[in-house]
């Protein structure tokens, strides 16, 4: 059975003292009997401080986003290289708003992609529809494209999660049903299995976007989704 996982996606929120603050109240609240993989991901700023803060705890920390080269001329960026080495298994790719506020191509996810694994990272890679692209196009339609396009080119595939965020559904209220979820996260394995075989298909996906404490157990309770990405 694949591990469930809860993530949370800090966004540009948070300072030091707020990190240390939220963790220690996470692993206090951590039930003895955890049977999922609890990831956050803070701000860069506060990745280290966080890396160490759960070094013995079963929460696990990921990057927002990271640069596809190793190092260079990239003002403002970080690299994969970085992250591992400070401790970090998991890196957000491709998310919505870096999608949309940093015109973040599929071409880009791909090759990030490729630098998450390169390093020993494992890439939670975000995809989902706009609110036009769901009236034009169905739901599972972009997801499915943007998660073949994201794994194809590679010459072999690392550990990866898919998270199936609708564009429509982040931070805005409106939620996908868990039937929506488990539709659309059915027709993004079925893909996978077909286009990058039977072992690739078992990877994770998990659902975000307006995901809150009075629906998350519809998302857990699923036998196709296999976890939450949480923002706000
Ligand atoms: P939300 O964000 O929970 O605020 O909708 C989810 C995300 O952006 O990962």
């Amino acid at each position: 059975m694949r591990h469930k996982i809860v993530a949370g996606n800090w966004k540009m929120h948070k300072n030091a003292e707020e990190t240390e603050d939220f963790l220690n109240e996470l692993i206090d609240q951590l039930p003895d009997d955890l049977n999922a993989e609890i990831i956050v991901a803070p701000t860069f700023v506060n990745l280290a401080s966080a890396a160490d803060h759960v070094e013995f705890t079963p929460i696990t920390v990921a990057a927002q986003n990271m640069h596809q080269a190793e190092s260079g001329a990239y003002t403002g960026e970080i690299s994969g290289a970085f992250l591992s080495k400070l401790g970090c298994k998991f890196v957000l790719i491709g998310h919505s708003e870096r999608r949309q506020y940093h015109s973040e191509s599929d071409e880009v996810v791909q090759a990030k992609v490729a630098a998450a694994w390169k390093h020993g990272l494992v890439p939670i890679i975000c995809v989902g529809e706009t609110l036009e692209e769901l009236e034009t196009q169905g739901q599972s339609a972009v997801p499915v494209a943007q998660t073949i396009a994201a794994l194809s080119g590679h010459e072999t595939l690392g550990e990866f999660v898919i998270a199936y965020e609708p564009v429509w559904a982040i931070g805005t209220g409106k939620v996908a049903t868990p039937q929506e979820a488990e539709e659309v996260s059915k027709a993004i394995r079925k893909a996978i299995t077909e286009n990058f075989g039977a072992e690739s298909g078992q990877s994770r996906i998990l659902y975000g976007g307006s995901v809150k404490a009075n629906n998350v157990a519809g998302f857990l309770a699923s036998g196709e989704v296999d976890g939450v990405l949480v923002g706000g």
